[in-house]
């Protein structure tokens, strides 16, 4: 298992090197500029979500197709992205998931007018990468009389469901807190697949004779970890006065429409460029969503050169492996190629590579202690060339740099087969060194 791992590791070690030679991989999909925003207000819109500018060139592809947000001004300079009219809260490369806003649908009495009065709001997801979350939420209802349906698309649709909520003899006296079974509240799960979301109250429940304690009725399709039922809902507005009249709704986002087999096949669309990802079949709706690799991190859409799935620090990655192999010949300027390293980074590089050729080297007193090569790279790493390139820390065999810590020459690295991350990746980086030359 832990040679399995090392083999990617040390053969990710010689794609890195082709990669510095050739960084634009022939017939990847464009790269996203580096000028896009990648943020709104507080939330972060990592790729392949992106920011839509009016007078923004397509060319920049800050966006995956179809993944574009706006970021408005919700009022006093307070930015939000959001999709469509639907304000996003979060996005999760990792699960594939957004945390969106999700307007509460409500039924009250007016005693003015002595009529019911109807707040239905509905969703439409169609044509985007978003699909309704089946098992992040729960179609949520809220009363003491009342029953509310969850239906998609009109006459068109295929889906419709609904949920009761009763107070026993017009008195919320038996409603538990934290109990939503239909006394006072009543969930239900949706389908998978579902974009498009409307709500209706059904007119033959009302509260026009319980409005003195119970007058409103409330229905909403929200996360269901973000809901736990208090009596008051039922008896105040506190559930929809809470957060202005919105609860957060989980949606599934993929690439649609093609499966991982279908889409590795065009090499131009497939959306997972990072080396390190992997690609995983959309299990809410067609389409896929891709993954780092087990011990990697990193955005799995970008190249591994922009932030895409690293385990090694990108620079270091060129450093551990192809420095030995360049300082050797001489022929560092060529191996690197100038559209990821310029001049100000080399110097970063240069001194990279000594310590790693000198941690790398076959085992003597001059070695420097892993601990201070460790300490050494995190000093370069702050160094300001490097900043355009955030790298997450070094990882081997899921283990940090600094917890290695030990020495180079510690004879535990070395005993026998039980090997150890930095002594097999000593003596691969060593032997495809060798066997490079
Ligand atoms: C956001 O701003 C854009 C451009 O001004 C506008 O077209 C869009 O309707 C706005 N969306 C929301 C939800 O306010
Ligand atoms: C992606 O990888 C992370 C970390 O390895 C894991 O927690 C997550 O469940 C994975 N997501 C999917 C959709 O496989
Ligand atoms: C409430 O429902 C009752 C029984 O279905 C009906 O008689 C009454 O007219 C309704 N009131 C309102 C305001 O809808
Ligand atoms: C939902 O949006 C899609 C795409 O914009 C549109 O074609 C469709 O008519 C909308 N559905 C409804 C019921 O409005
Ligand atoms: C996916 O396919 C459906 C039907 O073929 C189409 O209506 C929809 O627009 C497509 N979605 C995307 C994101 O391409
Ligand atoms: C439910 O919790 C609220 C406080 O959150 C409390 O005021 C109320 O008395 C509780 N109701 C019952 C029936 O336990
Ligand atoms: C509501 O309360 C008022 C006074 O508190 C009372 O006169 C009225 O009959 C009550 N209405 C109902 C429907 O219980
Ligand atoms: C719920 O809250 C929203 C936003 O504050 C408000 O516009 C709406 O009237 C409220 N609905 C009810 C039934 O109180
Ligand atoms: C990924 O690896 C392949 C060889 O397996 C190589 O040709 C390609 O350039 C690499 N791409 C990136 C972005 O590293
Ligand atoms: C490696 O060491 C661990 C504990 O130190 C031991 O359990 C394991 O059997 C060893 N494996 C081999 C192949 O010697």
């Amino acid at each position: 298992m832990e040679l399995h791992k090392l083999a990617v590791l040390v053969l990710w070690l010689g794609v890195a090197i082709s990669t510095a030679r050739f960084p634009a991989a022939a017939g990847a999909p464009p790269l996203p500029s580096s000028g896009c925003q990648r943020m709104c207000g507080n939330v972060e819109i990592p790729y392949p979500f992106g920011i839509w500018k009016s007078g923004e060139s397509p060319a920049d592809h800050c966006a995956h197709r179809g993944f574009y947000l706006t970021c408005n001004d919700t009022g006093h300079n307070v930015y939000r992205p959001f999709s469509g009219n639907v304000e996003v809260r979060e996005i999760s490369l990792q699960r594939g998931q957004a945390r969106m806003l999700n307007h509460i649908s409500s039924a009250c009495y007016n005693t003015a007018t002595r009529a019911m009065n109807y707040n239905d709001w509905w969703l439409n997801f169609t044509g985007t990468p978003f699909v309704l979350s089946d098992n992040g939420n729960k179609f949520t209802v809220l009363g003491c009389q009342t029953l509310a349906y969850i239906s998609d698309n009109g006459n068109a649709g295929k889906y419709m469901s609904g949920c009761v909520a009763m107070c026993r003899q017009r008195s919320v006296t038996n409603l538990v807190n934290g109990s939503c079974s239909g006394m006072g509240c009543c969930q239900t799960a949706i389908p998978t697949g579902l974009q498009y979301y409307r709500v209706r109250f059904d007119k033959g429940f009302n509260t026009s004779a319980i409005y003195n304690f119970s007058r409103c009725s409330y229905a909403v399709l929200m996360e269901s970890s973000s809901f736990s039922f208090r009596t008051s809902y039922v008896t105040s507005p506190e559930f929809n006065s809470t957060d202005g009249g919105q609860v957060p709704l989980v949606m599934d986002w993929a690439i649609r429409n093609e499966t991982c087999e279908k889409a590795r096949m065009n090499a131009e669309t497939y959306a997972c460029v990072s080396n390190n990802s992997e690609c995983f079949n959309s299990l809410n709706g067609p389409g896929y969503i891709c993954n780092c690799s087990k011990g990697y991190t990193g955005n799995p859409y970008l190249q591994d050169l922009q932030g895409g799935c690293t385990g090694v620090s990108g620079v270091f990655v060129i450093a551990l492996a192809g420095f030995l192999e360049a300082m050797v010949d001489g022929m560092l300027l060529e191996l690197l190629d100038s559209d990821i390293v310029n001049e100000a980074s080399m110097g970063v590089i240069h001194q990279a590579a000594v310590l790693a050729s000198q941690c790398l080297a076959v085992p003597g007193s001059t070695r420097p202690t892993m601990k201070r090569v460790a300490e050494e790279l995190q000093r370069l790493a702050q160094a300001d060339e490097l900043q355009q390139y955030p790298q997450p820390p070094l990882v081997i065999e899921s283990r940090s740099f600094m917890e290695i810590g030990s020495t180079c020459t510690t004879s535990s690295w070395y005993a026998g087969s039980n090997t150890t991350g930095v002594y097999s990746l000593e003596n691969k980086v060593m032997q495809s060194t060798e066997f490079a030359r």
